[in-house]
């Protein structure tokens, strides 16, 4: 038994926005922008968002200031900043993180009175229609309905409800060319993270997620070297944002495992990049859970053979050469919180605290 659903809507091609313009008088009369501090200027994808907008004489508001990680604080600015004002849909451009933060200032700003902690307290509540411009190719924020965060003890957490599914999501890979290469790299990793994590928890019950994760890895495996060789190549881009997409649309359907539970302190307290911290953790637990269950891991992991594969292509983008020092208190604490976190219950296999503290150990640099 298995079940699909996608809610949105997805337009891709170089210019896709100007021609699919007419989509923004369906999605509301008054736009407030979600960004970062530069990679949406840096694109172009805001110029021509804003050009559209003019040209449709629809108004907006700015709102620019989505840090990587973005906290509690800066949901409840922006959420304050939306709801005085008269905007009626959320456009959100960037990276992973102005799109997580775009869903979640969407539900805030909607909830009057609603604050951050609200949002995780398992209630579907109503958000502004969100529209997705990214200019990464890796969260597959742009088709899920997850938005993660960071509290303010520093501890990554995410929701997602059914209104947060962004209504349409506009792919120009353009936009991604201008991606730093160890941001093109960390974020080309969480797309395969979350394209073999998916298929790990699918194990082939729903046939299209089963599909579109063979895909998206088939794609990243084949394709991440030609995009280093030649960065401003437009079309192995779009590949790239193409297979992100599809592992996107992976975890809308299974969510993720262990594996980003584990990474997750790893870029909060460490700014080790999202991706890396994933690629960091990924063959250890899909090791222990081949332990157990090999069949589930021979199929999550295809096309690559087998873990051994899989590491070297790891290790052929950086994954090895990460330096990292962790105390004794870091490693006990993560190992306690990551043992108990919710995505165990998606992990196959036998995880307790102490197979995270030989995990943490076995990562730390010499
Ligand atoms: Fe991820």
């Amino acid at each position: 038994m298995w079940k699909y659903f996608l809610p949105t809507r997805v337009f891709s091609g170089t210019k896709t926005i100007s021609h699919n313009n007419e989509l923004f008088r369906e999605i509301g009369t008054n736009a407030f922008i979600v960004t970062g501090r530069s990679s949406a200027i840096k694109s172009g994808a805001l110029d021509d968002v804003q050009e559209v907008l003019d040209a449709l004489d629809i108004p907006s508001t700015l709102f620019d200031e989505v840090e990587e990680n973005p906290s509690f604080s800066t949901i409840e600015k922006g959420g304050k900043m939306l709801s005085n004002s008269a905007c009626d849909f959320v456009l959100a451009i960037g990276g992973g993180s102005p799109l997580d933060a775009a869903k979640a200032i969407s539900v805030v700003g909607k909830n009057g009175n609603c604050s951050c902690r609200d949002l995780f307290k398992g209630k579907d509540l109503p958000a502004f229609p969100i529209v997705t411009v990214p200019t990464t190719s890796g969260t597959g924020s742009e088709v899920t309905q997850y938005s993660i965060l960071t509290d303010p003890e520093g501890s990554k957490k995410g929701f997602g409800m059914p209104s947060t599914f962004p209504r349409i999501s506009f792919l120009d890979a353009r936009y991604t060319v201008t991606m730093p290469v160890d941001v093109t790299i960390s974020t080309a990793l969480d797309a395969l993270s979350h394209s073999i994590e998916g298929e790990a928890v699918n194990k082939g019950q729903n046939p299209l997620v089963k599909m579109l994760s063979k895909e998206a890895t088939k794609i990243i495996k084949q394709s991440l070297r030609e995009v280093l060789k030649n960065e401003n190549d437009v079309s192995s881009r779009e590949r790239i944002q193409f297979a992100a997409t599809l592992a996107g649309i992976v975890i809308a359907h299974t969510g993720t495992t262990a594996v980003h539970a584990a990474g997750y302190p790893l870029s909060s307290f460490k700014g080790i990049k999202h991706g890396m911290a994933n690629a960091l953790m990924l063959i250890g637990i899909f090791e222990r859970i081949a332990k157990t269950d090999p069949n589930r891991i021979s199929g999550a992991i295809e096309p690559f053979t087998d873990l051994d594969e899989l590491n070297a292509f790891l290790q052929e983008f950086g994954v090895g050469r990460v330096s990292l020092q962790l105390s004794e208190e870091e490693i006990e604490k993560w190992s306690d919180q990551t043992s108990k976190a919710s995505h165990l219950k998606k992990t196959p296999g036998d995880f307790d605290k102490q197979f995270f503290v030989n995990l943490y150990k076995r990562i730390i640099s010499d």
